[in-house]
């Protein structure tokens, strides 16, 4: 684990998780980033408070780590394609999220981070549930990672009825990605995939790849690999996709919850 000069970093978990103090997201220096930059390779996901941050303070936060991501098909605001809506009312079939997932793991090159600034919530609840992929993969015996190890997974997109009747901004992505990836920063092996997007071990016969897959999407939700954050108005969460898994809780119907997202692209996954 990093030391730092200018930030305080509790963690929330052993596993996963940290709050950080001392940064004000809109006016970062340069000391101030790698120090944020470097506790969130240790901890998978940050969460800040009271970060008060206009759509361009935002945007710009997001490309201190690299190109912005424009989503599939969900809606944005204030005319940045970049900025994805995430909003939820008495009036919505779903919410964003809730299922463990990997942020749009059907991309080639699938998101390396996404930031989320929540600016409403409802009075209980709303909470959001992130897991470790690193210490997914290690938990496995190692006959069982030596095995996923070899393998492959198709990941697909469906975003058909999700967002209403916004136009999707592309074609609905898909991609072939290995069931274990190495994270390019860290050089750690995490296991990548998810229930959202992950329909088949391509080298498995179907009954195999159904057996497999439904045993890996129960052993991600091992309480273990977990944090749990509770939000509030002005809170901002920065995690990480190549490790990360997570799941929006939606338990505050018939309640508002709204916020943005700022998605940074990644590179294409490998062993
Ligand atoms: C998401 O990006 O999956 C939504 C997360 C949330 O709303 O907490």
């Amino acid at each position: 684990m990093g030391s730092y000069r200018h930030i305080e970093v509790e963690p929330l978990t052993p596993t996963i998780g940290a709050t950080i103090r001392g940064a004000n997201l809109s006016q970062l220096s340069d000391d101030v980033f790698e120090e944020i930059h470097a506790a969130w390779l240790d901890h998978l996901v940050l969460f800040f408070r009271d970060q008060e941050l206009t759509p361009e303070s935002h945007l710009d936060f997001g490309r201190r780590l690299g190109e912005l991501h424009i989503h599939p098909a969900a809606p944005y605001s204030h005319g940045y394609r970049e900025l994805m809506t995430i909003h939820t009312d008495s009036r919505s079939h779903r919410n964003n999220g809730n299922g463990w997932h990997s942020d749009v793991s059907a991309d080639v090159e699938p998101p390396m981070s996404s930031i989320l600034h929540i600016e409403s919530i409802p009075s209980h609840g709303g909470d959001t549930l992130f897991a470790n992929m690193y210490a997914a993969y290690e938990a496995l015996s190692a006959p069982m990672r030596d095995l996923l190890d070899t393998l492959s997974a198709r990941h697909e997109s469906d975003y058909t009825g999700q967002y209403g009747d916004h136009k999707p901004q592309r074609e609905f992505p898909r991609a072939i990605h290995p069931v274990i990836r190495t994270h390019p920063e860290t050089g750690r092996k995490a296991l990548f995939v998810n229930a959202g997007f992950t329909k088949r071990i391509i080298e498995l016969a179907r009954e195999e790849s159904d057996g497999l897959l439904r045993m890996l999407f129960e052993h991600v939700k091992d309480p273990n690999f977990q944090c749990r954050f509770q939000w509030d108005v002005n809170s901002v969460a920065m995690w990480d996709n190549r490790c990360v898994q997570h799941m929006a809780v939606w338990d505050y119907y018939p309640e508002s919850r709204s916020g943005h997202r700022v998605t940074v692209k990644g590179d294409r996954p490998f062993h």
